[in-house]
């Protein structure tokens, strides 16, 4: 669903509140956070949706590594995880198989327990997990707390939500969407535990509302403003040529453009790659907002664990009517 209707529905609802509720719903971070002990919080989340791959296990292990994310990106360890399952009773059972193995597979590479879950027959399939994890109340890491003076770090390229689209159109090969297809099914695990090694001020994970739409979410929390460096952001191969054409864009980035757009300063940039900074992505990178004194560090350790960290944009004092300042 798009991020207007929602916030919509949210805001005129009683959310109520608690002292314990260290990250509740009005932050818009990944997952919620609640203490249970000075040294524990439990990390609670939830994503699914419907396949965006062809291949039954694929889709599973990018669903899973997709609803692991969101425990990550806070900083937490993920530890079990519950199945939600829409699944037509036309299908055959061997494609629900396959889905689960190849969820179980990436959960436990991630040494993460499937204790249960719930399953309805609907008309499409639909796949994905409700995460806990937990985390120290003091290591956490949120969406607030990003400050002037921070750089931000994009862990994986973008893309995915347009190389995906146009693989189901069938306009390019599935040779043509690998480089994406083995990104999303990537653990934001070493990111992670690299970013809480070099003590990150503040972090989120890079899913439906796009780079732009999870950078407001950073911008608003924190009460900063973002500046974003487009020909720094790192694209998967083709997905500019592929952005170029209306066709192969999915809807959700007209939605998102709508949405964000009235407080991005957008300067000049290739349509094709403005278009790409709202692309939604699945199982997306980590944004990472770090000190200037410990980018050096984080960007090592990135390297040692085989990621390529992106410097990205970086973080101002909050002025004027816009958030983000794209150049
Ligand atoms: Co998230
Ligand atoms: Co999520
Ligand atoms: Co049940």
């Amino acid at each position: 669903m798009a991020q207007e209707p929602l916030a919509q529905v949210l805001r005129h609802l009683p959310i109520p509140k608690d002292p314990d509720l260290l990250v509740g719903i009005d932050t818009s971070d990944d997952a919620g956070v609640y203490r249970l002990s000075d040294d524990c919080a439990v990390v609670s989340t939830l994503d699914f949706f419907p396949p965006i791959v062809d291949d039954p296990f694929t889709f599973g292990r990018i669903a899973a590594a997709n609803a692991l994310s969101d425990v990550y990106a806070m900083g937490g360890k993920p530890r079990l995880a519950l199945n939600i399952v829409c699944f037509p009773k036309e299908l055959p059972l061997s494609v629900l198989h396959e889905i689960m193995s190849g969820s179980l597979d990436k959960l436990k590479e991630a040494d993460v327990l499937l204790v249960g879950g719930h399953t309805v027959e609907d008309t499409t399939v639909k796949y994905g997990l409700s995460v806990t994890g937990f985390v120290r109340p003091g290591r956490m890491i949120t969406n607030a707390g990003a400050r002037p003076g921070d750089a931000l770090i994009l862990t994986k390229p973008l893309g995915t939500g347009i190389i995906a689209s146009a693989l189901k159109a069938e306009r390019i090969a599935y040779e043509d969407a690998e480089a994406a297809i083995t990104s999303m099914e990537r653990l934001n695990k070493a990111a992670a535990e690299t970013m809480i090694e070099a003590l990150a001020s503040a972090c989120t994970d890079i899913t439906g509302f796009g780079l732009i739409g999870h950078t407001m979410e950073v911008a608003k929390a924190s009460n900063v403003n973002i500046v974003l460096l487009s020909e720094a952001v790192p694209v998967f191969p083709g997905a500019l040529k592929l952005a170029e054409k209306k066709a192969n864009r999915p809807r959700t980035i007209s939605q998102n453009m709508g949405f964000l757009r009235p407080d991005v300063m957008t300067g000049k940039i290739a349509p094709a790659m403005e278009t790409l900074l709202y692309d939604p992505q699945t199982s997306g990178g980590l944004l990472i907002s770090i000190a200037g004194d410990r980018l050096e560090r984080l960007l090592e350790l990135l390297r040692a664990q085989g990621i390529n960290g992106a410097i990205v944009g970086h973080c101002v004092e909050r002025e004027g009517a816009w958030r983000i300042k794209v150049e």
